[in-house]
């Protein structure tokens, strides 16, 4: 067996004309009399090696052919620019070495039914598909924590067992935490209204979970929600805050992941276009937009998936609806002052159908109203004693958001449904592998 400097595919260009070795897994092969093609992936790449018949002793060439796919190997040889290839060169082989043979993967490049891949998660992550979304989405979450901790925000912890449920009771996973019941946390909200109070502009990031009884292609049971708070902050400068960081995480994609777009099939010029300003309509507004558009709609009542997707194929980038009727949100937003009936939040929806992808807005910081609220939301007091005392103890306007992660990396990568936007998915009737 040949050694050379073992390298990554990813940075293969360094070694044109050089002898090197690439540790990774074969994709797939091909075969013609005097040649094997292999392609050989190793996690930052893809990259064909050629396999030519006197190149190698007799006994190697022939154990190539019977090379299968997934098996992992150590291929030996020299770096070839190759312009016909995607990535530009290839190896010519000079000796191969199996690591362990993989007896009859799974995953055939013949289709596979969803459910088959879901199933099978664990070996489906090997898939360029599959590697191009998890590539989108480490970028997606480096420049969420980039944008906030360059903008002065500190990354403050929220806790998973809580005792206070942030948003309704609907949906809660509850659990016993020794003799107390609990809950896991369906949003950090609440403790970043306590960090905003101690740090000024504070953010949190980490799993959330809700049970969600209904099968949709936007829900998860168990999803990555970035939360970002700010005190001193009314509804508008929420807004300008949200609008702001999404330009950002998206320009950053477009600008780090075009290999990976394109893998996707993504249309790139549709994602360049999310620049500021995005269009602000009220509620009012949007009901006033569906109801154009033919379809009957309820004042009163929150948007479902169809009604985002009318409104939002009005306009071409996402847009954020303000002002929704107090009834149908959660009991912390402050209603707004010129309309007691509409609360000061927002909720900005992708284009294309992407649905919501953030929501928030200016909280309550009156000590009685918040009582109120709490009470009429038939909420145990107890449980949220603490969070009265931040209105007890210097209590300031303040607002937020909360944007959840696959919602943002479906959307970015034109993904039908949010299955596929994280590596292990927990959905209403999944929790393997
Ligand atoms: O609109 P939501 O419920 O808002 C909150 O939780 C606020 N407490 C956030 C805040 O102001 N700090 O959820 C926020 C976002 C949604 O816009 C959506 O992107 C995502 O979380 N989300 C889900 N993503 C996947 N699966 C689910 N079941 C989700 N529920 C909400
Ligand atoms: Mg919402």
């Amino acid at each position: 067996m040949t050694e050379f400097k073992h390298v990554y595919i990813s940075e293969i260009s360094k070694y044109e004309g050089q002898d090197v070795c690439l540790k990774g897994w074969l994709h797939g092969k091909r075969s013609s009399g005097k040649l094997h093609f292999l392609q050989v992936r190793d996690g930052t790449g893809h990259i064909q090696a050629v396999i030519f018949k006197g190149d190698v002793d007799e006994e190697m060439f022939k154990a190539a052919d019977a090379l299968t796919q997934e098996s992992s190997i150590v291929i030996c040889g020299t770096v070839k620019e190759d312009k016909r290839s995607k990535i530009g060169y290839e190896i010519g082989v000079k000796s191969v070495k199996l690591i362990t043979e993989s007896i009859e993967y799974p995953i055939t490049p013949k289709e596979h039914g969803v459910a088959f891949l879901l199933e099978h998660r664990h070996l489906w992550l090997r898939a360029p598909r599959q590697q191009a979304i998890m590539k989108i989405r480490h970028q997606i979450i480096k420049s969420v924590r980039d944008y906030f901790d360059q903008n002065g925000f500190t990354l403050v912890d929220a806790p998973i067992f809580t005792p206070s449920a942030c948003e309704g009771t609907t949906n809660l996973f509850e659990t016993t935490y020794f003799e107390e019941k609990a809950y896991l946390t369906q949003s950090g909200q609440l403790y970043m209204e306590a960090a905003a109070m101690a740090l000024g502009k504070a953010y949190c990031f980490g799993p959330t979970f809700r049970a969600e009884k209904s099968k949709t292609r936007r829900h998860l049971t168990e999803f990555w929600m970035v939360e970002p708070e700010v005190a001193y902050n009314d509804l508008n400068d929420n807004m300008d805050l949200a609008e702001d960081f999404v330009e950002y995480v998206v320009q950053e994609v477009v600008k780090n992941n075009r290999k990976e777009l394109e893998v996707l099939d993504r249309d790139i010029s549709k994602l360049e276009n999310v620049k500021k300003p995005f269009p602000r309509i009220s509620y009012d507004d949007a009901v006033e937009i569906l109801r154009k558009n033919g379809q009957t709609f309820e004042w009163g009542d929150d948007f479902g998936a169809e009604d985002e997707t009318t409104i939002s194929e009005q306009f071409d980038k996402p847009i954020m609806i303000h002002r929704y009727p107090s009834e149908c949100k959660a009991f912390y937003m402050k209603p707004d002052t010129e309309n007691e009936k509409l609360a000061l939040c927002v909720d900005m929806i992708a284009p294309e159908g992407y649905g919501e992808i953030i929501g928030g807005g200016q909280r309550e910081d009156d000590l009685d109203v918040l009582l109120t609220k709490i009470k009429e939301h038939e909420l145990p007091q107890e449980a949220f004693e603490w969070y009265l005392d931040l209105r007890r103890y210097g209590s300031v306007p303040h607002a937020g958001f909360g944007m959840g992660i696959e919602r943002a990396v479906s959307w970015i990568c034109g993904l039908h449904h949010v299955r596929e936007t994280i590596p292990f998915p927990r959905l209403m009737d999944r929790i393997r592998p």
